[in-house]
């Protein structure tokens, strides 16, 4: 039986272990996640997502507060239309992230930056293409696009000097809406450099309806390779979503994807940014502690822990603060179903929402736990120590897991 490391992941002249650790914001893969799987080969993703509170986090700047100085007057207002970043902020956070990551990497691996483009930000076009074009200037090595792909996000840096020459990729859940971005993209000549299937086990947004369960990642996996066959495509397609050892890796790899993306086992390593406490409730995870929900305002179903502190938290929007699913009109899910619940109880001191959630606020403080679906397994890939506690993992273990792993064991912490 084969494993991992029998593969390469070729691109263009760089020859790479075929994992990819996707992309986790709200800086849950971290700059130190994605440096790991650099060293070791591979490709790491830090995420732009709340890309100002991660600068503020990790390098002293303000932007948060600056922001909502700015927009202090509106805080009560449930109209949040007049709420906008400034793009030059906006560019100076994406260079701080990517530029100081960039600096920091060693190794013959590659460092990708995941931009979700349902962070609408008031502005859809105008912040995007801030967003890619600074990545692209700070010296990124790809751009993984994902969570409501734009079908013209490409055509925003046609005119960037690293378009041709820097590796960009899109996430899908379907041959359909490759399709569709290739057809929209054909004027431009240029195709992705790469194709993230991602199937339904995955963790975070998903590509899915509530009937997630009854599609499976090898099929659509196989259907988005005959279908780029038909075309006559040469695009490596990565499978992600539920790839738990090595062997499943092997396996998807055998059947002619390029490259595995992994998450949910790096959720409990060091490395990953989540705090470890969290990382505790990970591994403590049973079958019927994760779901499947409609709450995030983005209109993607998300997987969590049902036991996630952000699940009915009603708190005021932060828009003047954070602001990042506000669409391209200043609407949020989140502000109407807040709304709705005010009224309901108009003398409340502290209200529930259950509809949807204030995924900016709760995303920043780590109180949406989103995982893959074998989150549950995640007790399985270690030991615990005298105090009942499971032993956090490093990155470099858990990658080496799925390199050289086989007949689905899973290596556990020396
Ligand atoms: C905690 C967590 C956060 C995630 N956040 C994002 C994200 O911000 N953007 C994105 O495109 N995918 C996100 N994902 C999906 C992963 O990048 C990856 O494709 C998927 O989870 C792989 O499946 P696995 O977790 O079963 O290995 C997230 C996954 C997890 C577990």
């Amino acid at each position: 039986m084969k494993r991992v490391d029998d593969f390469r992941l070729n691109f263009g002249n760089k020859e790479l272990v075929p994992i990819v650790i996707g992309g986790m914001g709200v800086d849950i893969s971290t700059a130190e996640l994605a440096l790991e799987a650099a060293r070791l080969g591979g490709i790491g993703h830090i995420s732009d997502a709340m890309v100002q509170t991660v600068s503020d986090r990790r390098f002293d700047t303000n932007f948060v507060s600056q922001k909502l100085k700015t927009y202090k007057a509106n805080v009560a207002s449930s109209d949040k239309s007049e709420v906008h970043f400034n793009l030059g902020v906006l560019e100076e956070a994406t260079r701080n992230h990517v530029g100081r990551t960039m600096d920091a990497k060693r190794g013959d691996g590659m460092i990708f930056i995941n931009c979700m483009e349902k962070l609408t930000m008031n502005a859809p076009r105008e912040t995007l293409r801030v967003r890619l074009s600074a990545a692209l200037d700070a010296g990124i090595d790809g751009i993984t696009l994902s969570a409501g792909l734009h079908l013209g996000s490409f055509a925003l840096i046609e005119d960037h000097p690293r378009f041709r020459d820097a590796r960009l990729g899109i996430i899908v859940s379907s041959p359909r809406a490759l399709a569709m971005f290739l057809r929209k993209n054909a004027r431009l000549q240029r195709l992705p450099d790469f194709v993230v299937v991602e199937g339904p086990l995955a963790g975070g947004h998903l590509g899915f309806g509530l009937d997630w369960a009854q599609y499976e990642l090898a099929t659509i996996v196989a259907e988005v390779q005959a279908y780029l066959q038909s075309e006559h495509l040469d695009i490596p397609v990565i499978a992600a979503g539920g790839i738990f050892t090595g062997s499943d890796a092997a396996a998807f790899l055998e059947q002619g994807a390029a490259a595995v993306q992994v998450a949910t086992r790096f959720t409990v390593t060091r490395e990953c940014g989540l705090p470890d406490k969290v990382k505790q409730e990970y591994f403590k995870a049973s079958e019927e502690d994760i779901e499947v929900n409609t709450i995030s305002p983005t209109g993607y179903p998300m997987r969590m822990l049902k036991g996630s502190p952000g699940i009915g938290a009603g708190i005021r929007p932060n828009c003047e603060a954070y602001g990042y699913l506000l669409d391209a009109n200043g609407r949020c899910a989140y502000i109407d179903a807040y709304n709705r619940q005010v009224e309901l109880q108009p003398d409340a001191k502290k209200i529930s929402v259950m509809e949807k959630t204030c995924l900016c606020t709760h995303m920043r403080n780590f109180d949406i736990w989103t995982c893959g679906q074998t989150a549950y397994r995640l007790k399985d890939t270690t030991t615990r120590a005298d105090d009942g506690s499971y032993r956090i993992l490093s990155a470099e273990h858990v990658f080496n897991d799925y390199q050289f792993s086989v007949d689905d064991k899973v290596a556990l912490p020396a």
